[in-house]
């Protein structure tokens, strides 16, 4: 089955409860984060359900969304209508989605950029630095690092992703993903999370015009 297939499934039957669950330690650090760097307007990728665009918007992000799963962003849209905030969401892949041309002032990947090929990351992540606005953050969220070990046994259990692409990072490629970025940060979050912020040089040349 293909990855968005999967997706598709697992996102087929989605518990109400979901709406309820308190934001994670990354969720409230990256909140922080944004609020700190004047971040106005978001762009989510691998959004899901849209749990953090909700919770960005319901914070006062202008915000916009996309995955490539129509299950996933239908309930997004009414969630994010539920709630009155500022999201809209686009169901499409990772890279020419319909806020391909925008740029803003942050990007979030949570939990995604590891569920594509490294041949589709370097793809990925031009577009996203061209999404960025000067001086703009982006907020990475990586599965924790597992050997060999770990892998066979996650390969081998029975969970509703298994089957999907899982691109194992150690730390030091992942500092390095995006070479054009500043790297800010790089912090371990709830579960082993692996949490990278980078920031987007200021164009100071433009600026002294
Ligand atoms: C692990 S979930 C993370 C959801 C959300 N970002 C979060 O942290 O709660 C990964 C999401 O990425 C989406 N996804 C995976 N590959 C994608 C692609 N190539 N294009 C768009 N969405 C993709 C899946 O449909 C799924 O919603």
């Amino acid at each position: 089955m293909k990855d968005k297939d999967i997706w598709e499934q697992v996102f087929s039957n989605i518990p109400m409860e979901w709406k309820e669950v308190s934001p994670t330690d990354s969720m409230l650090f990256c909140l922080d984060y944004f609020q700190k760097h004047n971040v106005e307007s978001v762009l989510d990728l691998g959004c899901g359900v849209g749990i953090w665009s909700v919770f960005l918007a319901k914070n006062g992000i202008s915000v916009k969304g996309v995955d490539f799963s129509k299950n996933a962003i239908e309930y997004a849209k009414n969630w994010a209508k539920e709630e009155k905030v500022r999201a809209l969401f686009d169901y499409s892949d990772l890279v020419n989605h319909s806020f391909k041309k925008e740029s803003f002032d942050g990007v979030v990947a949570s939990k995604i950029l590891d569920n594509i090929s490294r041949f589709k990351l370097s793809e990925v992540s031009q577009q996203i630095e061209s999404n960025l606005n000067d001086g703009g953050i982006l907020f990475c969220v990586f599965n924790p690092y597992l050997n060999e070990t770990d892998r066979e046994k996650l390969m081998k259990s029975d969970n509703p992703t298994k089957g999907i692409t899982h691109t194992v990072y150690k730390d030091e490629e992942l500092e390095k993903i995006f070479p054009e970025l500043n790297l800010l940060e790089f912090r371990i979050f709830e579960h082993g999370f692996r949490g990278l912020i980078w920031q987007k040089e200021e164009n100071t040349a433009a600026n002294n015009v």
